[in-house]
């Protein structure tokens, strides 16, 4: 028990320069690891890696639309990133006529590029504002503080906006509450898709592969961002020119080797390295389970027809991909947290934290306060993730629930008739997007399954009051599965909200009770109220006091080793963090070993001919056999290096991230990580943890030689 205390204690630490853990904060690499990162192999100055002052390496990195990462890569604004980053927008593009999703995509020049909607913003400045956000709050309680927050960082983001020139702020919780740091933003709103490779390399082996290494997917694609003439950020204009970049990254083809210095900047959305081990039980037993379950069923029946036609497909697809990609993490994250024992290890690491602080009344109960906080959630848990992941997986049930305000203002006589009228126009546009986005099929069987499984798996007494005894009068008995397929067949065919003359006649002559018959609103809207009536405040509870429990440990931890706070790094919370590694093959089990890169022969044994995940198009095997890789290919491997592995510890948000040479070249770009350590949310494995990198060399070939645009090679600035 003592030598696993000091181990996490050594973890938490970062003490060994070994470790490889660790998100760390840009403007504190020079105080806190500048020193191991040389001592790894890097050959930057402190400057180089972070300034406000010059230009330094963040000055490349974007925030890809607040959901992925980004980086520049030339002197007009070119930027990778991920393809399942701009899978939307390449979707969006596409047509069945013009497949670009499954063709791919190549601007020749620059007229050819394709406006996306999309945003990107590059970091100016990071200053702490604790000391303001606590004198705001000073003497309030929990709840007073936790509802004035908002307000007070409002109040600090207001003070940096500046429309003229893009700029705005964002303040970020760190350590749980204890620290509070203000970025500063520049936005800017014209970002033109360039580039992407057809889905067969992309997305080539789909959820199979994904969140696994060996890996042969080339998950890029390519945007520009543009700017008002004077530079400043603007509305999409044909005026706009391509923006000129403060720093941008050179693209190395030299190649690496396993033990090779890396690093990656980017956007890191969450962990929690400092979780509970009553958090990770409810997860395991409850939270991941049921959303597993549930997306399971969803997958499955859009994959049915998402196959059977390519227009379904391409409405579908963007969302499919999502709710695929952590179907399987949170899958996977349950296995490796049992595998690890990590729940077991919480909680002797807890147990010598409340041995430490006995006596002292801030922390003496702060165990004994979360499993009281946990014990009274608990048993309604599975039921909001029944909600969230069941009743408002079906699209149409998600789409009635929207329209609960409007059912509100019906209901008050009081409601102004404009504003009466501003929601109908709304809620007309809302059900527009909904109908072009929907596939009927696919959605009738969720909507059937999800009632079904909500009324077998989940407590009587949270049911919503009448709703099955409803359906077993009018449509029979609840042990059948076919009366919830007819149930639901019955919803289909009759909700309004499919219906374009009933939907008319309702904007019409809008009557609250002709939305509350309608059987899509009485599910999807129904349930959400039975649980926001009912429900929502336990759990509003359930998460406050975690909060504020969760403030108190991190102090608690902080002072119970005070030399390690120097080297401690906050949960990721998609502000920008860096991490630095190695490029490094590892061991996954027994008897077993994986190198650190995939090659293109790689692509050629995993290609099943027809198949939905593992097919490539004549024109990509037949370049692939002729071996025509030019200055891209590896000479040590004698192929062509398609992806890589690197230590450094990331998550979902760094996709797209700038994988970085010792010298501040891009060697990759970060898309995955790997299954064996799929834990990495709550505890980093030192050992197992590896960060799944597309090679740059396959980027470049994929756009050179299969799609021929020289023209995009032609910007970059190779270091060969
Ligand atoms: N697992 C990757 C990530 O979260 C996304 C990969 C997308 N591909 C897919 N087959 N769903 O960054």
């Amino acid at each position: 028990m003592k030598k696993f205390f000091a181990a996490v204690v050594l973890s938490l630490s970062l003490f060994k320069a070994s470790a490889d853990e660790g998100m760390w904060l840009p403007m504190l690499l020079g105080e806190q690891v500048y020193a191991d990162m040389v001592k790894r192999g890097l050959k930057l100055t402190k400057e180089q890696l972070y300034s406000i002052n010059k230009a330094s390496i963040k000055d490349a990195i974007i925030s890809f639309n607040g959901f992925c990462t980004g980086e520049i890569v030339s002197s007009q604004g070119l930027i990778f990133t991920n393809h399942h980053c701009g899978y939307g927008a390449i979707t969006a593009a596409s047509s069945v006529e013009h497949n670009y999703l499954r063709d791919g995509f190549y601007a020749y020049n620059k007229e050819q590029e394709i406006a996306s909607g999309l945003y990107v913003l590059f970091l100016d400045k990071i200053t702490d504002v604790t000391a303001e956000v606590e004198a705001a709050v000073k003497g309030l309680s929990w709840s007073e503080r936790l509802a004035k927050l908002p307000e007070v960082t409002k109040a600090i983001t207001d003070k940096v906006i500046d429309k003229e020139n893009g700029l705005e702020g964002r303040v970020y919780s760190m350590f749980k509450g204890n620290q509070f740091l203000l970025y500063t933003f520049k936005r800017y709103r014209d970002v033109r898709l360039v580039a992407a490779p057809p889905e067969s390399v992309g997305k080539y082996g789909g959820d199979t592969d994904n969140w696994e290494w060996p890996r042969h997917t080339g998950d890029f694609s390519v945007f520009r961002v543009y700017a008002a003439k004077d530079g400043k950020p603007a509305e999409y204009s044909t005026e706009n020119v391509p923006l000129t970049p403060k720093h941008f990254l050179p693209v190395s083809i030299k190649g690496f080797k396993d033990g090779d210095y890396a690093m990656i900047y980017g956007y890191p959305g969450s962990t929690n390295r400092y979780e509970t081990n009553y958090g990770i039980k409810l997860k395991n037993d409850i939270e991941n389970p049921s959303l597993v379950a549930l997306r399971d069923m969803r997958l499955k029946y859009m994959h049915e027809q998402m196959v059977k036609d390519p227009a379904v497909k391409l409405k579908l697809a963007d969302n499919y991909a999502t709710v695929a990609n952590y179907w399987k993490f949170f899958d996977g994250e349950t296995k490796q947290l049992l595998k690890f024992k990590t729940q077991q290890q919480k909680e002797a690491f807890e147990k010598q934290f409340t041995d430490w602080a006995k006596g002292k009344p801030e922390y003496q109960y702060l165990m004994s306060d979360y499993a009281k906080n946990y014990a009274a959630w608990t048993p309604y848990s599975k039921m909001r993730q029944y909600i969230n992941e069941g009743v408002l997986g079906s699209p149409l049930a998600a789409f009635a629930a929207t329209l609960i305000p409007l059912e509100d203002k019906l209901m008050k006589a009081s409601t102004p008739t404009a504003d009466l009228k501003k929601a109908l126009d709304a809620a007309t546009a809302a059900r527009k997007a909904y109908l072009q986005a929907a596939d009927l099929v696919s959605d009738e069987k969720i909507m059937a399954t999800a009632a079904m499984m909500y009324y077998n798996d989940i407590d009587k007494n949270q049911h919503p009051v009448s709703f099955y005894e409803s359906m077993k009068a009018n449509f029979g008995s609840l042990k059948e599965e076919g009366t919830f397929k007819n149930w639901s067949k019955a919803v289909f065919s009759g909700t309004m909200f499919l219906d374009d003359a009933k939907w008319n006649a309702f904007v019409a002559k809008p009557e609250a009770v002709k939305l509350q018959e309608d059987g899509a609103f009485a599910f999807g809207a129904g349930f959400l109220k039975n649980y926001t009536g009912k429900y929502a405040s336990l759990y509003n509870t359930f998460m406050s006091k975690n909060a504020e429990l969760g403030k108190a440990y991190m102090k608690g931890i902080m002072e119970m080793n005070p030399a390690a706070v120097k080297k401690m790094y906050p949960d990721a919370n998609s502000s920008m963090r860096v991490s630095y590694g190695n490029i490094k093959s590892y061991r996954p089990r027994d008897a077993v070993f994986y190198d650190y890169v995939c090659t293109a022969k790689g692509i050629l044994e995993k290609y099943k001919p027809g198949d939905y995940e593992f097919d490539l198009p004549a024109k990509q095997v037949a370049l692939l056999q002729k071996r025509d890789f030019g200055q891209y290919i590896d000479k040590a491997k004698n192929d062509l290096v398609v992806s890589f592995i690197t230590t450094n510890d990331i998550t979902g948000g760094n996709s797209g991230s700038p994988v970085i040479d010792a010298n501040g070249n891009l060697l990759g770009l970060a898309f995955d990580g790997n299954y064996e350590a799929l834990s990495h949310k709550i505890a980093f494995d030192k050992d197992l943890n590896r960060t799944i990198c597309v090679d740059v060399r396959y980027v470049l070939w994929c756009i050179d030689k299969l799609g021929g645009a020289s023209n995009i090679i032609k910007e970059l600035k190779l270091v060969k």
